[in-house]
C-alpha cells in the first residue's frame, strides 16, 4: 500500500492509500489526505491542487497534456496536480508555498 506523507499548514500527516489511487478523488470523499489537500475542479484546469513533490516524484508518470499546460516550467521545479496523478508508490509532498496559479485565481 503507498504510503502518503502530506504537509500542510506546517504539519506532516501520513497516510496509507490503496494503489492506483487518486488523491483528488479521495479527498471528495473524505478520505485522507482530506481536509489537508487544496483541490477544486479536479480536471486539471485550475491549479488549486498544485503540489510541490517532495519524495517520489520518480514513480509518477511522466505529466500530461493539462499538467503541462498549467504548470509549464514549474514542473522543472518538482510541481504536480494531484487531480492528473494515479498513485502507486510511496509519495511525500506540500502545497505550502505554492502560488496558485493564474487558472486559479480565475475560477475563484
Ligand atoms: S483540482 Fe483543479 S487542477 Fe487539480
Amino acid at each position: 500500500m503507498p504510503k502518503i506523507v502530506i504537509h500542510a499548514g506546517g504539519q506532516r500527516y501520513e497516510g496509507e492509500v490503496k494503489p492506483e489511487t487518486n488523491l483528488v478523488v479521495r479527498a471528495g470523499i473524505k478520505q485522507f489526505p482530506w481536509p489537508h489537500l487544496k483541490y477544486r475542479c479536479g480536471m486539471g484546469r485550475c491549479g488549486t491542487c498544485a503540489s510541490r513533490i517532495l519524495a517520489g516524484a520518480e514513480h509518477l508518470p511522466e505529466p500530461n497534456w493539462k499538467e503541462q499546460k498549467l504548470l509549464g516550467e514549474r514542473l522543472e521545479q518538482g510541481l504536480r496536480l494531484c487531480c492528473q496523478l494515479w498513485i502507486r508508490d510511496d509519495l511525500e509532498l506540500t502545497q505550502d508555498l505554492v502560488q496558485d496559479s493564474p487558472a486559479a485565481a480565475a475560477c475563484s
